[in-house]
């Protein structure tokens, strides 16, 4: 069993690089089976999120070779059937997306429904099923399959009873080759939606309006295989100005798109934390000994980042006064909240709100990540918490932050992940 083990107090300085944006990549890489050509695909991040959407789609026939750490070449040619029985597809949320890419290909998909991150109970798919059934697909869910199904594909307009990511990204995908325009209202407007629409134009896809609420699909008869590199991680990039905050520390963070990061640095600002803004970098540092409590509201894009939510609640649980916390996208994303309890932090949850009490100090204990971003707040909480953390359940963690462990010990982090014999008797730690 794998853990990480960190001893808290040390103030995070120096430079880290962000890697390729998770969810723009666990987007495009379906998006290639829309052709039958060969894609390569540049600053892929190196996360456990990516290896299984790569294993999901060799079952599928694609061929699929590691150019070097972070470029993928994807060769689609021998992708021949739009039934996809490989049991991996449970385990992560975004292997849905092959549905709409094998529908805009073959007019058809068997796709098992999709797993993810839990926050509170079954992540619906009404809204993807909606977009499919106005382009003209049959829908059903049989045994845990969705079945999807059309003669031919003819562009609708679709308004989106929620903002979703997915379901946009999804009627993106089955419209491109669809004949006539799809128009999609109420469009989630996040960065890796651009980033799949400049892929799907670079294909020769005819998509506009990306970033806005009203993206505009114009059916194209053709696609053809391309060299793409994926933007920079918003969330990632997020994560490290937290952690930086939290430690009081001074941190340059390089590979970033400032604009992406708008709303997480007018909150930290309001909170105390200076930001120095480049053109593709930013430096976080706080140079007064208090931050000021805040409240924070999270929203689909512009607003401020459910993704970020778990880790603006760890860093407000050291700040002196009373911050709120709400969650406005996901119904319960606070199933972390009583392991941060553990380390002293004072949170009471209501509903979609987290009451802080900021604590002077957390306190090293043993926590388990319950899920991806809570594992960055529970990282977070341990940097700057008296004492010794350990991290349980750290795979959660490893499927979206590309070596967490090496960039925070280069930013002078005291943490390690260990190996520990799940026998008992026999369990020495081997540090890695
Ligand atoms: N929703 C519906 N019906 C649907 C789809 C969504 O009611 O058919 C609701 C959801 O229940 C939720 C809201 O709409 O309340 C937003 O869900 P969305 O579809 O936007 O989420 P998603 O596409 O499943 C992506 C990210 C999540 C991120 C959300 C919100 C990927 C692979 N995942 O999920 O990222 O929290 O958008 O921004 O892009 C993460 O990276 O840690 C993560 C969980």
């Amino acid at each position: 069993m794998e853990k990480i083990i960190i001893s808290g107090g040390k103030k995070l300085k120096g430079d880290v690089t962000i890697s390729g944006a998770k969810n723009a990549a666990v987007a495009v890489i379906p998006a290639t089976l829309l052709v039958s050509d060969i894609c390569r695909i540049e600053n892929i991040p190196s996360i456990s999120d990516i290896t299984l959407m790569c294993k999901i789609m060799s079952e599928m026939g694609a061929n699929i070779r590691m150019v070097n750490k972070n470029t993928l070449e994807i060769d689609t040619r021998k992708v021949a059937s739009a039934v996809v029985s490989c049991d991996l597809i449970r385990n992560m949320r975004a292997s849905f997306y092959i549905t709409g890419a094998l529908l805009g290909r073959f007019s058809k998909a068997a796709v098992s429904l999709p797993g993810g991150c839990n926050f509170g109970g079954i992540r619906p798919i009404d809204q993807h099923l909606k977009g499919f059934t106005a382009l003209g697909a049959n829908c059903k869910l049989d045994g845990g399959v969705v079945h999807v199904s059309s003669e031919k594909l003819i562009g609708n307009n679709i308004y989106l009873d929620v903002v979703s990511v997915g379901a946009t990204v999804n009627i993106m995908l089955a419209a491109v080759k669809a004949d006539g325009c799809t128009v999609i209202e109420n469009a989630a407007k996040e960065p890796h939606i651009v980033d799949l629409a400049n892929f799907l134009n670079c294909m020769g896809a005819n998509v506009c309006g990306a970033g806005t609420d009203i993206i505009k699909v114009h059916g194209v008869k053709k696609l053809n295989g391309i060299t793409y590199s994926i933007i920079p991680d918003q969330i990632e990039a997020g994560t490290y100005m937290v952690a930086a905050a939290a430690t009081k520390g001074d941190v340059t963070i390089n590979n970033v798109t400032p604009k992406h990061l708008e709303s997480i640095t007018a909150k930290l600002e309001e909170i105390g934390v200076s930001i120095e803004e480049k053109d593709e970098s930013l430096r976080v540092y706080v140079n007064k000994d208090h931050l000021i409590r805040c409240n924070v509201k999270t929203l689909p894009y512009p607003g401020f980042p459910t993704d970020m939510q778990p880790q603006i609640t760890a860093l407000l649980s050291t700040v002196n006064g009373t911050s709120i916390v709400s969650e406005g996208v996901w119904d319960n994303r606070f199933g972390y909240v009583e392991e941060l309890r553990r380390m002293g932090a004072q949170i009471s949850v209501d509903g979609k709100m987290a009451v802080i009490e900021g604590v002077q100090r957390l306190k090293g204990a043993t926590v388990r990540a319950p899920d991806l971003r809570a594992g960055a707040a529970l990282i977070t909480a341990g940097l700057c918490a008296d004492g010794t953390t350990i991290i349980e359940e750290i795979s959660h963690i490893e499927r979206g932050y590309e070596n967490i462990i090496e960039k925070l010990r280069s930013l002078g982090a005291n943490i390690k992940k260990v190996t520990f014999d799940d026998d008992p008797i026999n369990s020495v730690a081997k540090a890695l």
